[in-house]
């Protein structure tokens, strides 16, 4: 056995990394196999890039399943024609590395040509969610997502799957489509993970330079601004509006929007809120596009 580091501490353990699995077969054979042993399966999607908001779906994955899958694949048919999918970050060794101490069993990770064989036509639409926030400003976006989403649910066949709050659209859109089309998988969102200053986590974080990186903190700064108003008895839009716009305006340099809209249907509150509410921002700090949102529930 080799001596300790003079220091005195341990090298820290190196934790066996889960096995990756490349093809949709393979990973439906793992799947059947865990479900033929009355386990019950977990999938948290990724596009890789992981961080402590992955994590931390990881995690409650681990607490509620026998198995936790981790999918990692940046998948094209989200990206816009002048969206980041040519450099969005990709190190699938370093993901799967972070990956092992959060308790993953398997990651699945296929190639584009894997999950889009030549031929492939059929795309799910949640057509009126779709439409609201990012909708407009990410056409196909949320097509490519329920559509991707869609497939996995039925390659891995999980009992349950996460996703975070961040993408609140996102996650509506899935449960959406979930109910819609009677998948078999409960969805479970998860709260999100923020820096010291409030930026929420993102992939995306890493394109910021040290002056945008300070600025973005203005768009978390706006929503807690509203959402303290918020607390305080505040129920008109309008005012909420207001109070988030006055600290995300310097932050952004251009703003796709600010909106306060109704946390089921996601269309604008109108007048006062009675209802649980979003309030979201989507705007891009340099060249980065960021969003953001937090939960209003009148008590
Ligand atoms: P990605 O951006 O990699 O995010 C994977 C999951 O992590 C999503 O459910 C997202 O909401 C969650 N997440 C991201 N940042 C978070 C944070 N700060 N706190 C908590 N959760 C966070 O979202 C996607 O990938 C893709 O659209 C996908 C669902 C995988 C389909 O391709």
């Amino acid at each position: 056995m080799s001596p300790p580091p003079g220091d005195g501490t341990l090298p820290a353990p190196t934790l066996p990394s889960p096995p990756t699995l490349a093809t949709v077969s393979e990973m439906a054979r793992w799947s059947d196999d865990a479900r033929a042993r009355n386990q019950r399966i977990a999938l948290v999607p990724t596009m890789g890039a992981l961080h402590t908001g992955h994590l931390s779906l990881l995690e409650a994955a681990r607490s509620r399943a026998d198995r936790v899958v981790l999918s990692i694949f940046v998948n094209p048919t989200q990206f816009g024609p002048k969206e980041d999918f040519a450099r969005y970050p990709r190190d699938l060794r370093a993901d799967v590395q972070l990956a092992a101490p959060a308790g993953v069993d398997v990651v699945f990770a296929p190639t584009v040509a894997e999950m889009y064989p030549a031929g492939h036509q059929t795309t799910v639409r949640v057509e009126q969610l779709e439409r609201a926030m990012c909708g407009p400003f990410r056409p196909g976006h949320f097509a490519g997502v329920a559509s991707v989403v869609c497939k996995l649910f039925n390659i891995v066949r999980p009992d349950l799957a996460w996703f975070g709050e961040k993408d609140f659209q996102q996650l509506a859109v899935i449960r959406r489509m979930v109910r819609d089309l009677d998948l078999r998988v409960e969805v479970i969102g998860a709260p999100t993970v923020r820096e010291a200053d409030g930026l929420a986590l993102s992939s995306r974080n890493r394109y910021l330079s040290a002056d945008e990186r300070a600025r973005a903190r203005g768009l978390p700064d706006g929503l807690f601004a509203a959402r303290a108003r918020f607390a305080a008895g505040e129920r008109r839009a309008a005012e909420l509006l207001t109070v988030a716009e006055a600290l995300i305006h310097p932050a952004v340099d251009r703003l796709d929007y600010l909106e306060l809209d109704d946390a089921e249907t996601l269309q604008p509150v109108q007048g006062a809120i009675t209802r649980p509410a979003v309030l979201a921002v989507a705007g891009f700090v340099g060249t980065t596009r960021l969003i953001d949102n937090v939960r209003l529930a009148p008590p």
